[in-house]
């Protein structure tokens, strides 16, 4: 791949949704993507495991060459603190907590447990409440989402934050493909989705390719292909036939 690609990685599938809303604004871009299912779930790693586990993935894209990296994971973005790059890191926590913070007065932000227990968002703004949700990655990466079981998942943990709140704060990757199931009981609320929150930042760090056709993705994981449950992205950009699964 050629230098202009920018790295994008996530513990699985939850990132694609970074990537997505950044081929949709960035067509002419090429990408390479790094699901890293073999060390799935980030969220229940220690932060010794999760720093370890982010210095070898940008590792990984420094040897493809990449322009940048985008670290399209929340957890991995609150263990990114200690890298040394000489390339662009664009990490995915404070782009959404500064947005979420001029939007709402009382924010619930859904995240892993680790991200939770970090205390990350809960410094960043000035009055919320953190939800450990770990359990939603699973349903996510099992692609069970729009099931009875995600239904009844996604209620069993959020139904008590019902009406407290005027905006909920998705604050991991994997939570945008869990949408219609956090709406379904959380009601008529902001949403503040992470994976959305950095293709509007994106020009402050890199320089756009100039190339005139679209780029070329490739997606890329450190478990087996065959179990990557990606139907969803595959159907989004069927027409995309640079998009390579290797
Ligand atoms: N998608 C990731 C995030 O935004 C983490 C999911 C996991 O626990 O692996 O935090």
């Amino acid at each position: 791949m050629d230098k202009n690609a920018i790295g994008v990685f996530d513990s699985g599938v939850g990132g694609l949704t970074v990537l997505s809303d950044l081929i949709d604004h960035f067509p002419n871009e090429n990408f390479i993507y790094l699901a890293d299912t073999k060390n799935n779930p980030y969220g229940l790693k220690t932060k010794e495991e999760l720093e370890s586990i982010v210095s070898t993935n940008v590792n990984y894209f420094i040897n493809e060459n990449v322009k940048a990296i985008v670290i399209a994971c929340n957890t991995a973005s609150a263990n990114s603190y200690h890298l040394k790059t000489n390339i662009p890191i664009i990490r995915i926590i404070e782009p959404t907590a500064k947005y979420a913070q001029q939007i709402g007065k009382n924010i619930l932000v859904l995240a892993t447990d680790y991200t939770i227990s970090s205390g990350i968002y809960q410094h960043l703004l000035n009055k919320a409440t953190g939800v450990k949700c770990s359990k939603f990655v699973g349903i996510v990466e099992k692609g069970m989402m729009g099931t009875k079981d995600s239904y009844e998942i996604v209620e069993r943990v959020l139904s008590k934050y019902k009406g407290k709140y005027d905006t909920i704060i998705l604050g991991c990757t994997h939570f945008g493909l869990l949408k219609d199931e956090i709406i379904s009981v959380l009601g008529n609320v902001n949403i503040v989705d992470s994976s959305l929150t950095l293709s509007p930042i994106l020009n402050n760090y890199i320089k756009l390719n100039s190339q005139k056709e679209r780029g070329k993705v490739i997606i890329n994981t450190t478990g087996n292909p065959k179990d990557l449950k990606i139907d969803w992205f595959k159907k989004k950009y069927d027409k995309l036939s640079q998009i390579i699964l290797n």
